[in-house]
């Protein structure tokens, strides 16, 4: 028996889902993708064979909800789709801090919500998605929320209580490490090198770092007590790095991230 499944708003993130999807052999007849823009609609039937609908019917018709749309359009969203959504329906927000209470107020009784944090490598398949369940959500929502997610990268399960530090640490993750090459970059046009042949050795050492990291199966020290022979290069970049407080930045920017997670999620935005 075939699932449909349907993406609302269906932009950068929906979209990348939706690929991710058919890539990973989900056929395009079970999915369903709603956009505000008709010429948006024609684009998403065009690229990936979808049928688009409005969202009124992709709540009747598909039996897992995908809602993607910014987190100031999701009050209206819900308006829309809450008297066209059965109890029995999944629905998965992919919107950054709003809580999973927030669409039980406002649908069903007894719905079933999954709340999922992914980031932007989902656009090349590398995402971290982070999966809690609502108060009515069963293991095997969570399960199928995975299945979903998995299709653009790795999932990880966690308490919705913890869903404001993984924002801090993988939603926002990927801006740090953009932070990092782009003065690392800065760093090599002062050495004397052009900016094209800086930013391509930071890019590889970086690639070739997160590499070591997700393979090696050693632990970061280790790793880079390897890089770092007595009386070297390396452990005179990394006092410097100790002397400039970055370790005690970075905490403190994960702390503020967790914290404007938290006061987002508590509609303190
Ligand atoms: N981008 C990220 O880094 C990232 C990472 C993790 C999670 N997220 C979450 O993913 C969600 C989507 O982000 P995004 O970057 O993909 O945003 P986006 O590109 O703006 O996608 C949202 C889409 O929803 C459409 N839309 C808005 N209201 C609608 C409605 N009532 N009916 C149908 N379509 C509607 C928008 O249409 P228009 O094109 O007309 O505006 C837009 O195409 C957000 O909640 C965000 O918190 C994003």
């Amino acid at each position: 028996m075939s699932h449909k499944v349907a993406v609302l708003g269906t932009g950068k993130i929906g979209e990348a889902l939706l690929s991710g999807m058919i890539r990973g052999g989900w056929s395009p007849s079970d999915l369903l993708v709603t956009a505000r823009r008709p010429e948006r609609a024609a684009q998403l039937r065009e690229r990936y064979g979808v049928e688009s609908v409005s969202n009124a019917d992709a709540a009747k018709t598909a039996d897992t909800l995908i809602l993607t749309v910014k987190p100031q359009d999701m009050g209206a969203l819900l308006d829309e789709l809450a008297p066209h959504v059965p109890a029995e329906r999944l629905v998965i927000s992919g919107a950054a801090g709003i809580p999973t209470s927030f669409f039980e107020e406002r649908l069903a009784p007894e719905t079933p919500v999954v709340r999922v944090m992914t980031n932007t490598p989902a656009l090349v398949d590398e995402a971290m998605s982070v999966i809690s369940a609502g108060t009515h959500a069963t293991d095997a929502h969570l399960a199928h929320a995975e299945e979903i997610f998995g299709g653009v990268g790795k999932t990880l399960r966690v308490p919705e209580s913890q869903q404001d530090a993984a924002t801090a640490l993988s939603g926002s993750g990927p801006a740090y490490f953009y932070f990092l090459v782009e003065a690392m970059t800065d760093a090599g046009i002062l050495l004397g090198l052009p900016r094209d042949k800086a930013h391509d050795l930071i890019v590889q050492a970086a690639i070739g770092a997160a590499v070591m990291l997700r393979d090696s199966g050693e632990h970061p020290v280790k790793l880079r007590e390897n890089v770092t022979s007595p009386a070297g290069t390396t452990i005179n970049a990394i006092r410097e790095l100790e002397n400039h407080g970055v370790r005690a930045a970075l905490i403190a920017a994960l702390e503020a991230a967790r914290d404007r997670s938290r006061a987002l999620a508590s509609g303190n935005g």
